[in-house]
Formats: structure tokens, sequence, C-alpha cells
């Protein structure tokens, strides 16, 4: 099987908006362990990507594998029953469900003491925003130049890209709805000006919604000095300062939340939640949490999948690996090993513009706009897949598992090197 047949077979059929279709070095994947990915061809990878940062154990890791066998193991004959796959969430819930809820209590900061499970990243970011909208009774919010979300309609205003917005302003009237945009890592009086101006509308002012690091525009880190700014400005106008740590959180940049060292009233979770199955959640204070009613029978706010047991399982397994094999500190050690190296190899390069990163959450930005999406081609090419970021393509984003042997990250990172030095000649 070629990976090109393959995917013309894909062109045939999906729509054409959903999946990229590179002109050289075409490639399906077929199989994955650990680190590593093969294509339909039988040609090897190295993933620095890890599934847009899903396997955080790496693929078909030892915990997602210890849910299947349980599935496997289980048997027809008396006592009768398998595992659950699908329940009826917010009827009839699982045991798993609840397990779950229980584990991330007790991993989180103990302020962070109720939640709710959804199956996307977009979803969860939807759950706070509702959460926040439903507890102040106030709609206007403050989000940063670069943000990304999720891209779902409820949520897009927050997303910071034209692009991605642009086409369905004709359903939010504009593209910024209730949302103002302010420059990243921006000063104090830009903030309190923008709740002047939301004050000042219909709106109010609701709260902040911000990723400790910015993920898609190029892995951004925000300062923790910086975020704690934001919780100030936020207690003191009477907000809710919401962390999106889809991308950040669960160890990959070295605890499990930015929560532990600057507190928040709601935080999403997301990707690397489920074990590799789809999950997400958002958790928050009681204070905030108490403004859902309670449920006399129907949700406000639920989806047929959510909670979804199978994946609760392995969401479980998950976080009981991230614990017991210090991953968060295993993240931080070998991201600060990565960075230093590509630090030093890249320091004197023309086309690089900056290394920079938090644990296994790192950017190389490039001056060049598309350079980085030109690299994610190469790469492919010569066997490891990483990903571009930033809104013109300039920078690639480099987010493995946090349990990637050290050997094949330094190895990976030596081709990424060689090709960027390889540029330097023309
Ligand atoms: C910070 C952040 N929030 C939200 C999302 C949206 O997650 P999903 O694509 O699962 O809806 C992403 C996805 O990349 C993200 O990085």
């Amino acid at each position: 099987m070629e990976n090109a047949k393959v995917l013309a077979r894909l062109q045939a059929v999906e729509c054409r908006d959903s999946t990229y279709i590179p002109h050289h070095h075409a490639l399906v994947f077929h199989k994955a362990q650990g680190s590593r990915i093969w294509d339909v061809e039988g040609k090897e990878y190295i993933d620095l990507c890890a599934g847009f940062g899903v396997h955080g154990l790496g693929h078909a890791s030892s915990a997602f594998r210890k849910v299947v066998a349980e599935y496997a193991a289980a048997s027809s004959e008396p006592p009768f029953g398998f595992p659950l796959v699908h329940a009826m969430g917010d009827v009839y819930p699982s045991q798993d469900k609840i397990e779950l809820l229980e584990k991330l209590k007790a991993v989180l900061p103990t302020a962070l003491c109720r939640g709710m499970l959804a199956l996307t990243g977009g979803q969860a970011v939807e759950l706070a925003i509702k959460t926040a909208i439903i507890s102040k009774k106030r709609s206007g919010f403050i989000a940063f130049k670069g943000a990304y979300h999720g891209l779902d309609l409820g949520i897009l205003p927050f997303c910071s890209r034209g692009d991605f917005k642009e086409p369905f302003t004709i359903w939010s009237g504009s593209s910024s709805f209730n949302v103002m945009h302010l420059d990243w890592l921006c000063d104090e009086e830009a903030i309190k000006g923008a709740i002047g101006v939301l004050q000042g509308q219909q709106s109010g002012f609701c709260g902040i919604i911000v990723e400790p690091v910015q993920g898609r525009s190029g892995i951004k880190p925000a300062p923790l000095p910086w975020l704690q700014k934001l919780h100030n400005i936020v207690r003191k106008y009477d907000g809710v300062l919401i962390f999106d740590e889809i991308f950040s959180g669960l160890g990959r940049t070295g605890t499990i939340t930015h929560a532990e060292e600057v507190s928040c009233d709601l935080l999403c979770l997301g990707k690397a939640l489920g074990g590799g199955l789809p999950l997400s959640a958002c958790f928050g204070t009681e204070e905030v949490m108490r403004g859902w009613p309670e449920n006399k029978g129907e949700a406000i706010h639920t989806g047929t999948f959510f909670g979804h047991p199978l994946s609760c399982r392995t969401a479980t397994q998950f976080l009981n690996a991230l614990v017991h094999d210090d991953l968060c500190r295993n993240a931080q050690l070998l991201g600060d090993a990565a960075q230093r190296y590509l630090a030093e190899q890249l320091s004197e390069s023309r086309i690089v513009k900056e290394v920079r990163g938090k644990g296994l959450m790192i950017g190389v930005e490039f001056y060049q706009e598309g350079l980085g999406a030109a690299c994610m081609d190469e790469m492919r090419a010569q066997g490891v897949i990483l990903l571009a970021n930033g809104e013109k393509g300039e920078g690639v984003s480099i987010t493995p598992a946090l349990n990637i042997p050290q050997e094949l990250l330094l190895e990976a990172l030596k081709r990424l090197v060689e090709w960027v030095k390889s540029q330097e000649r023309f």
C-alpha cells in the first residue's frame, strides 16, 4: 500500500477542509508504539508530536493496554457482564466516571473541587465559559492575541485568529462577540482598561481566559508573575479566571496544572486526559460551580457521551501512571535538556529566531513565514513527526510523550538541527 494512494482515497470522500494533503512525502499512519509510528508502507517515524499531545504515555501505553486487557479477559460465562463501554452519563452514571472524578479531584489543587466531563478540549472550554456566565450572570470576557481555545461555534470568538472566525461572523455578528483580545503579556493598565470597557457594556465583565503556555500560536509560556497579576485583577473586579490547560496541563509543562502555583477559578483539561481516548474536563471552585442549578431530572448542559466509562477508565489509568512514574518531573528534566541542546546548537543560526518552551512543550520559531511548515514537511521525510505552528507557519512545536526515551528524543532533535543547518547554506 502506498501512502499517496491511500490519501487519494481519502480525498475522494472527505470534506476538503478536513485533512492536510501534502504535495510530497505523503503519510498515512498505520501502527504505533511508544514514541514510534509506522506508516502504511512500513516506514518508521519518531513521534515528537504525540498525537497533538494526546499520548502522554506514548502510543499503546501499558496503562491503556491494561484497560483493553480487562475488557478482553472478561468472560461471557457467569458471573455475567463485561466492563461498560458506554453508560447513560447524566442519568445513570458508571462507577468509572465516579472514580475518575474522584481521582481528578485528588490530583488537582484543593480549591478546584468540582468538575464536569466532556469529550473534546473545545467542549471543556465551552463548559468553563458557560460556568463563568451562569455563576456571574455577566458575559464579557478578556482573551489574548494568539489564543487558541478550540473551534466550536460557541467558543469561536475566544480564538484570536481571524481566518478561523471570519467565515462565521454571519452567525455571531462580529468575530469577537463579547470578547476583547489583548496583547499577550500586556500590562495591567491595558487589562484594567478593557475591564472598564466591558463594564460599560451590557455584557459587563465576566472573566479572563488564558493558556498558561500558548500552544498553537507558537509555544509561548506566560511568566508566573503575569499569571498572578491576572489573578489579582480578576479578584479585584469580581471576575472569573479560567486556565485553559488542554495542552499545557497534565505533566507536559512539569506540573499537573499551573493552578498549583497561581490559583484560578476554572481549569480546562483535555488531550492527554483520556489516556488516548477522547475525554476532557472542566474543574472549578465550589463557588463558581454553585452557579449551576441542581439536576432535578434533566441537566441543562450535557452530551450523550459525557462521562464515557471506557474513556474514564483509560483516564484514571493515565493519571495513576502520571503520578506513580513521576512524569511531571520527567517532562521537566527531558524538556530542559532538549531546550538546552537546541539552544546551543542553534544559537548562531541565521534562520532561527528563538527556541522557547516549558517542559516538553517546546517551540522553534523561524524568522521566515512558512519555514515551520516547510520544516514539518522535510522532517517527515527524515522520519520525524513534528507540527508547524504560528499564524503564518513560522515555527514548529515539539510535544512528545512525557516518557519518550531520551536517546530517541535526541536522535530526532539531531535530525532537526541538521535540517536547520542545511538551510543556512542557501
Ligand atoms: C489550549 C487549547 N485549548 C483548546 C483546544 C481545543 O481542543 P480540541 O481540539 O480537543 O477541541 C486546544 C487544541 O489544540 C488547545 O490547544
